[in-house]
């Protein structure tokens, strides 16, 4: 699988240190979550942090904005090097429009669910995205219990994107490591974010590794 490294659970104190892991991992992207404290019960980082994190990132940086209204961002995702641009279902009155902002602004469209929004709300959109992103805990912290119950939400989504034509990555976001990336694995999951599981590791380019083995 293809693995997108959460900066969030990153030492802040040696950040440039750790994109410098990032780099010299097998990981396929760069994880960036971004929090307002209104949508999540949380506030991670912004955008001039983005900028930096850019600067130093030979991956694309695969962004996560856990935000209300973040139609009102994406030139500024934009101009900070983001490569993907994921916004939440539950954030967005005009999804569409959302998605084709993100395309018009030069990025990959992704939209994010949390646990207990269906995958069958995703029917008449999932093929105008590049991405989907399925939270596996409540978005807001990392280092979270994986919610089992995503499994069965992966399979629904790996059949909705074959029966609407969709070509829709799934991506997995909360709880990852090595046993429950095995099972994401198997139920068809294309890409695993991991925060506390990679930076939290002995050797995190080894856990890194793992996860892209599976
Ligand atoms: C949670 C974030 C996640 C988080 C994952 O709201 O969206 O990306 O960093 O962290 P772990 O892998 O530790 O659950
Ligand atoms: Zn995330």
């Amino acid at each position: 699988m293809k693995v997108s490294p959460s900066l969030l659970s990153a030492d802040f104190g040696h950040m440039a240190r750790d994109i410098e892991m990032v780099n010299n991992s097998d990981a396929a992207l760069l994880h960036i979550d971004v929090m307002d404290g209104v949508f999540v019960p949380n506030i991670s980082f912004g955008f001039p942090v983005m900028k930096y994190v850019k600067q130093h990132s030979t991956k694309p940086l695969d962004v996560h904005l856990m935000i209300v209204e973040p139609q009102k961002f994406v030139n500024e995702v934009r101009d900070c090097g983001g490569e993907i641009m994921t916004v939440h279902y539950e954030a967005c009155t005009h999804l569409n429009r959302v998605v084709q902002q993100i395309h018009a602004a030069g990025m990959k469209a992704g939209v994010a669910l949390n646990p207990h929004t269906p995958v069958c709300l995703l029917r008449d959109i999932v093929a105008d995205v590049e991405l989907v992103l399925l939270m596996s805990v409540n978005p807001g912290f990392g280092g979270q219990k994986f919610i089992e119950g995503t499994l069965r939400k992966v399979k629904e989504l790996r059949a909705l994107i074959a029966e609407t034509g969709s070509k829709a990555e799934i991506e997995i976001d909360g709880g990852v490591n090595e046993v429950t990336g095995k099972q994401l694995a198997e139920a068809g999951a294309d890409i695993v974010v991991a925060g506390n599981y990679v930076f939290k590791a002995p050797q995190p380019t080894d856990a890194i590794a793992l996860l892209h083995r599976l």
